[in-house]
């Protein structure tokens, strides 16, 4: 479905997007393909359908100097190594189930366990390391690519077949755009997320500890030595934890033990709403990315497992907090904590969630609407899915 066909009444020429195709490799017979979708602003998001992985993000500076501000690798077999989710789509379970068991409509589920004691990210092999169906739209503003994977009944031992459906966007409102669908066949757990470790300088770039955080949560999740939730919802105010107003991300995180790996709650939970979730901003280059999202919370990553053993993309070392990642989720083993919002899918529902990557400019901390240098036009709340 590439050009526009979805769109007869359109010319060609209303066409602001660019949309191209690439042969990347083979994983188990099937093709990999290399999608690279560009704008009209110069921001260009390249992905691959080997784990929805977003290879490349594009972006320009307060000068119109592009970087990629997204870690990653340069080739296939790369990804194919050892790679700690570098822009994976992340499922069934996104984040961690405490010793990979729960227990649905009185039956005991036993997954395996990844990370110590526990179950993380869909285990062995999640979705973040399958081939997806990929098919590719291009409209006059916007231009993405549909991932689609059946995930079989028992695959890493989660019950049902589902149905799985993702759509990145780019538009012309520099949005990123992630759209994930699901229908099953029999009742299971289901958190699906997006596994980008940012950088705002440029992937290789330094650290992200200059770089300045706010997130709209109150209250964020208290978790174990093991990343486990203690099943308590503790507010922010006055500790290392705070962002609701902007703090750059170094200047606390030594009182954190390990560095942030914790989800907020992110403010004003409805389950439909679309609200803006963080915003963070690099300083130097000018570059802002906020980020919305439905989901109750934000699992906030600063890449405090990275250690300069993985080379990445230009043959960049990438070291302790050379990125962080926003994953917007359900809360860490939500099917073991009765007081958390419900990941549980039915036959005949259909999870559907949405989360924005938006990028901009921001210098010196005020917005730069008007500015010759600035590409964004701010555009303030997403009211329900569908909408965008
Ligand atoms: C998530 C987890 C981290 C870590 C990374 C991958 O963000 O919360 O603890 O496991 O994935 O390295």
């Amino acid at each position: 479905m590439a050009g526009c066909q979805n769109n007869p009444g359109k010319q060609t020429s209303d066409i602001k997007m660019n949309l191209t195709k690439e042969l990347y490799g083979e994983v188990d017979g099937k093709e990999i393909f290399q999608f690279t979708l560009k704008n009209e602003n110069g921001i260009t998001v390249k992905l691959i359908n080997y784990g929805g992985i977003v290879t490349h993000l594009l972006v320009p500076d307060k000068n119109g100097k592009t970087e990629d501000v997204v870690l990653g690798y340069d080739n296939l077999p790369q990804y194919l190594g050892d790679t700690p989710y570098f822009g994976a789509i992340v499922g069934r379970y996104g984040n961690r189930i405490a010793k990979g068991e729960f227990e649905l409509d009185g039956t005991a589920y036993k997954l395996a366990t990844n990370n110590g004691p526990n179950h993380l990210h869909g285990g062995v092999k999640g979705f973040d390391k399958v081939v997806w169906d990929a098919e590719e739209f291009v409209f006059p503003e916007k231009a993405g690519v549909i991932l689609n994977y059946l995930s079989k009944d028992g695959e890493e031992s989660y019950p049902g077949n589902l149905d799985v459906k993702v759509t990145y966007t780019l538009t012309n409102k520099n949005e990123l755009k992630i759209n994930y669908e699901a229908t099953t066949d029999k009742a299971t757990v289901v958190n699906l997320t997006h596994h980008s470790y940012f950088n705002l300088k440029g992937q290789g770039n330094g650290d992200i500890l200059d770089h300045h955080l706010q997130l709209m949560a109150d209250r964020y999740i208290p978790v174990d030595q093991a990343l486990i939730p203690t099943g308590e919802l503790r507010e922010v105010k006055a500790s290392a934890m705070d962002f609701t107003t902007p703090h750059s991300i170094g200047s606390r995180i030594a009182k954190v033990d390990g560095g942030y790996d914790h989800t907020w709650a992110v403010n004003d939970f409805d389950g439909k709403k679309i609200r803006l979730a963080a915003k963070v901003t690099e300083p130097k280059s000018g570059r802002m990315m906020e980020v919305y999202t439905d989901q109750p919370g934000v699992q906030f990553y600063t890449g405090n497992f990275l250690d300069g053993s993985l080379t990445g993309k230009q043959g960049k070392a990438y070291n302790k907090h050379s990125g962080f990642c926003l994953e917007t989720q359900h809360y860490p083993d939500s099917p073991n904590q009765p007081d958390f919002p419900s990941v549980v899918l039915r036959p005949g529902e259909k999870y559907e969630t949405g989360t924005v990557y938006k990028f901009g400019i921001e210098e010196e901390g005020n917005r730069c609407r008007g500015k010759a240098s600035c590409m964004l036009e701010h555009s303030s709340a997403y009211s329900v899915i569908g909408d965008w």
